[in-house]
């Protein structure tokens, strides 16, 4: 597959899976959190399907299309492994999404995100919220939840927290 589908396929997926999750997660309370601004594509949608929700961005820095920046308070600068662990008092309630788009391509190192990602990331959900992540994760507490038709086998993983740890 060239990289071209291959690019087309990840952001049709994104896509798919976003809308087809905002009813359940709208039925938990708590601000959707954005792993990675990146130019900002991703978080332009998320504020689009959830126009009632808080959207926190983290990213090391803010390089994003200007129509697609975050204002000062939601957009936490850093590297995600500090500030994610630290982001309680600004952040508030703990989340009812997070969208987790901060792979790096290599394995090895993709390994070594999951290992520190997935404790801080069952920290910071609510019960009852919704992971959507490019990276698989290994979430005692979070069951796997089923993806719609479209979205390739390993492409994304859909997880939702049942408990607290
Ligand atoms: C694939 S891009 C995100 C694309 C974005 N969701 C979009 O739709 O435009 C990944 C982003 O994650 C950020 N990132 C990766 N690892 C990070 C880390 N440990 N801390 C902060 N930002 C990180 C990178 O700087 C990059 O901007």
């Amino acid at each position: 597959m060239s990289r071209l589908d291959s690019f087309i396929r990840r952001m049709t997926s994104q896509k798919i899976l976003m809308e087809h999750l905002v009813d359940r997660v709208n039925e938990v309370e708590g601000p959707i959190l954005e792993l990675g601004l990146g130019n900002g594509r991703t978080y332009d949608h998320l504020r689009e399907i959830y126009p009632n929700k808080e959207i926190f961005v983290f990213d090391f820095t803010m390089d994003c299309h200007p129509s697609c920046a975050p204002d000062a308070e939601h957009m936490i600068l850093g590297d995600i492994r500090d500030t994610l662990a630290f982001c309680g008092p600004r952040v508030g309630a703990k989340a009812s999404f997070a969208h987790i788009d901060i792979g790096s391509a290599d394995p090895t190192n993709d390994l070594a995100i999951v290992h520190w990602l997935a404790p801080l990331i069952d920290k910071r959900m609510a019960v009852g919220g919704i992971v959507m992540s490019a990276l698989e994760l290994d979430l005692a507490n979070f069951e796997a939840l089923e993806k719609p038709e479209g979205i390739h086998p390993g492409r994304y993983h859909v997880y939702r927290k049942t408990c607290e740890a």
